[in-house]
């Protein structure tokens, strides 16, 4: 990534088994050079850049532009520097966010561009710089599978499965909270009310307390894959082909008996009854609140799922067809082959019959 590469400073690489060395100029320019100086070979991504923009050789000094041009030898100084004294260019292009460099032979270089990809870029959209991702595995066998979009969907359906599975558990959380902050609004409301006397409202009070305790339990118990669900969160899903398509669900807030402001509700008196029901109140709003985006999201997860299983359908259909078309093609052309064999097998052997036709007509 761009990102990966601030003015002046050297980085060295190993790409498709040639090491090179790559950075960016103060003018903003990306060079990349064979990391190997022309004198003895050492890695020049060792070396340093200079102030005026020179790369200087950390072994002997020499000095290369960012052409790879060797234009200093510290130990020749009245001697003129040999022609052949100079390191190859690698070709590198950034463009919309990346860097990309051609580690194979110059001349062809321009016969093939990197594809665009505005995505990076655009401030419009939000990209996630994982930084590079090592992986112990043989580069063909990586890029064929990205490259392999028909197996997102058998594979990779079970993201949204897993996701539905997850919103569909806090879904049943908050419906727990609903249910239990409801029956602590009827009894604060039965407080509400100068019929009660003390003990009454004491019994109402242990209730409350009681339930205040189950609000927490379910807050702390609501999780999938021992992730608490109905905490201050931000869960992204993916839910498509590409990282690009994925969808994010918030909580801006906890479920606790505390967060929500139910864990000391006094019912003492008829006013301070009436105080605790506007609590009670607000929490079963802020729970109604959450239950009613997260079904929108749940909504729009089946909604990518169908899509999704469309897609699939789609994408057998059409490889079926390149493939199907790919197999009668060859048919064809053995067929072909078979024929002309068999022509040629024929004429062959009339000929060989021509010479015994024209010695019967002299008998
Ligand atoms: S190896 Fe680079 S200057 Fe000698």
């Amino acid at each position: 990534m761009s990102t990966e590469f601030p003015a002046g400073k050297l980085t060295g690489h190993r790409i498709a088994g040639r090491p090179i060395v790559v950075w960016r100029t103060k003018g903003g320019k990306m060079v990349a050079l064979e990391d190997r100086c022309t004198h003895k070979r050492f890695p020049l991504s060792q070396g340093r850049l200079m102030e005026d923009g020179r790369l200087e050789c950390a072994y002997h000094g020499l000095c290369y532009n960012d052409e790879g041009k060797c234009i200093a030898i510290p130990s020749q100084q009245d001697m003129p520097i040999p022609p052949q004294a100079r390191v190859p260019q690698v070709p590198i292009n950034e463009q919309d966010g990346i860097v990309w460099v051609w580690p194979g032979d110059p001349a062809k270089s321009g016969e093939s561009s990197p594809p665009r990809t505005p995505e990076v870029a655009d401030e419009a959209w939000e990209t996630i710089d994982s930084g590079p991702l090592p992986v112990r595995a043989n580069y063909l066998l990586l890029i064929e599978n990205l490259l392999d979009i028909t197996h997102f969907y058998p594979l990779h359906d079970s993201n949204i499965g897993d996701t539905e599975n997850l919103l569909n558990i806090a879904e049943g959380g908050l419906q727990n909270l609903q249910a239990l902050l409801t029956d602590m609004n009827e009894k604060v409301l039965q407080a509400a009310n100068d019929t009660q006397g003390t003990n009454e409202r004491s019994a109402i009070f242990q209730q409350l307390q009681q339930l205040g305790e189950e609000v927490d339990s379910v807050a702390r118990q609501t999780q999938f894959n021992s992730v608490v669900l109905l905490t201050v969160n931000t869960m992204t899903f993916q839910s498509g082909p590409d990282g690009a398509d994925f969808t994010v669900f918030r909580i801006s807030s906890s479920f606790t008996s505390a967060a929500l402001s139910v864990n000391n509700l006094t019912v003492a008196s008829q006013t301070l009854a009436s105080t605790s029901l506007g609590s009670v109140t607000a929490a079963l709003t802020s729970v109604s609140t959450v239950l009613q985006q997260l079904g929108a999201s749940l909504q729009r997860m089946r909604i990518k799922a169908d899509n999704l299983s469309i897609g699939k359908l789609n994408v057998i259909a059409a490889q079926s067809r390149i493939v199907d078309a790919d197999l009668a093609a060859e048919q064809l052309e053995s067929s072909k082959l078979q024929i002309l064999q068999q022509t040629a097998t024929a004429m062959l052997a009339a000929a060989n019959n021509g010479p015994a036709s024209i010695l019967a007509l002299f008998q």
